[in-house]
């Protein structure tokens, strides 16, 4: 194939999760001034996962700073609770969990009700069958690459092969979703997530800790290219 013939870029989505609480405006113009696409935000209940981290007052409360993608990855048990209070306060994407609610149809309904793109993520022990019936009506699948609740874990390699399974699926049915992966992703890992086929890389504690955030997005993507070229 010759360099970078039909060959997208990925998108990449960095996750606040990594920044400094206290200078949460500094963090999303960290994201803002760069040339990542998504703004990741991650939402965890205290239940789902261990942590707690923010609500929609947070994402209305930054919604003014960023002309980004908002990308809620709502880490909660019982994701209907919480639609309209992130679908008011200016997500653009929510992705729920499919381990995380009974109806996961009609939450990906609810979603949509709202002219948001929705997703769905699944944990490094969710197999892909378990979302291959709503996969038809989600815009975004979101691999954990970690097992979610903390960032700056080690990628679950396995988890890849997910990501050439959902590529498969899309391929053979005529999907659009967008295959993300979140967790543990970095410059050392981001070649081998692009060789398997994502869209989006999430990345929290690899983009807070670079000195120079928008070299470290460029960085990713031409790692990503040419891991594909
Ligand atoms: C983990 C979160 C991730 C987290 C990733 O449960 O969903 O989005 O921020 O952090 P890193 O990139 O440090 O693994
Ligand atoms: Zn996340």
């Amino acid at each position: 194939m010759l360099m970078g013939y039909n060959i997208a870029m990925i998108k990449i989505a960095p996750s606040v999760l990594s920044a400094n609480f206290s200078d949460m405006k500094q963090a999303v113009y960290d994201i803002e001034y760069s040339s990542a696409e998504y703004v990741h935000l991650d939402v965890m209940d205290g239940s789902f996962v261990p942590e707690i981290t923010f609500g929609s007052k947070l994402v209305n409360d930054i919604r003014p700073l960023s002309s980004k993608v908002f990308d809620v990855h709502l880490m909660v048990n019982r994701p209907e609770n919480h639609i309209d209070s992130f679908a008011k306060a200016g997500a653009d994407i929510i992705t729920i969990h499919q381990e995380s609610t009974i109806h996961i149809h009609r939450v990906l309904q609810m979603i949509k009700s709202r002219n948001l793109k929705c997703g769905i993520s699944i944990v490094p022990s969710t197999p892909v069958c378990m979302i291959t019936p709503i996969l038809e009506m989600v815009d975004l699948v979101l691999v954990m690459t970690v097992n979610p609740g903390y960032g700056g874990q080690k990628l679950i390699q396995s988890c890849l092969d997910k990501v050439i399974e959902l590529k498969e699926i899309r391929e053979r049915e005529d999907y659009s979703y967008e295959i993300s992966v979140d967790g543990g992703i970095n410059l050392a890992t981001v070649q081998d997530a692009a060789a398997a086929g994502i869209d989006v890389a999430v990345a929290g504690s690899a983009f807070f800790s670079a000195s120079d955030k928008n070299t470290f997005v460029e960085s990713m993507k031409r790692l990503a290219q040419e891991a594909v070229s």
